[in-house]
């Protein structure tokens, strides 16, 4: 089974290299879909959320790294027995990721199953990210080192 770990990953955090790098470990293949939610405005423009989070995983093998565009289930038929991964910190995220999984298991029959954040990160999203990188706060323990250089070159910009 191939498993694709979607996501807006603006930016791509510790949180989320945690559940590619335990996906990558139950499945012979992980494929990260790098994709648009048309709710939210980004602080980081498609191509560089894809570069950050090919850079990100470039050292862990059976992982690829790809742009999504149109509708999740689409690029998962492009795929050979696709299973959608997600990471749920709490309940926020189970209500919210529980619609799209029945959503996409209806539209497409393409099952999702979660993975419990680890203790260790489930305090960490992207929304807190960017809100502590924009003041100026040290956000390095939190993301990836290439995404925490980025972040500071944009502060300096
Ligand atoms: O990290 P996010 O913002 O929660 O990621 C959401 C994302 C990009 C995975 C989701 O919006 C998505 O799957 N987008 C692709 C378009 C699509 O299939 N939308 C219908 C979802 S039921």
């Amino acid at each position: 089974m191939i498993a694709v770990v979607p996501g807006s990953f603006d930016p791509f955090t510790n949180g989320h290299l945690d559940v590619v790098m335990r996906a990558a470990a139950m499945f012979e293949q992980v494929v990260v879909a790098v994709g648009v939610n048309n709710a939210k405005s980004y602080l980081f423009e498609a191509s560089e959320r894809l570069e950050l989070v090919r850079r990100a995983v470039d050292r862990l093998p059976r992982v690829r790294v790809e742009p999504l565009s149109g509708l999740l289930v689409d690029f998962c038929a492009t795929l050979d027995s696709p299973l959608i991964v997600k990471g749920i910190r709490g309940g926020t995220d189970a209500d919210y990721e529980l619609a799209m999984a029945r959503m996409n298991e209806q539209l497409a029959g393409v099952d999702t199953i979660w993975l419990p954040a680890s203790a260790r990160w489930a305090h960490v999203s992207s929304t807190l990210v960017r809100q502590i990188a924009q003041l100026g706060g040290d956000v390095s323990s939190f993301v990836p080192s290439v995404v925490a250089e980025r972040l500071s070159e944009r502060d300096r910009r």
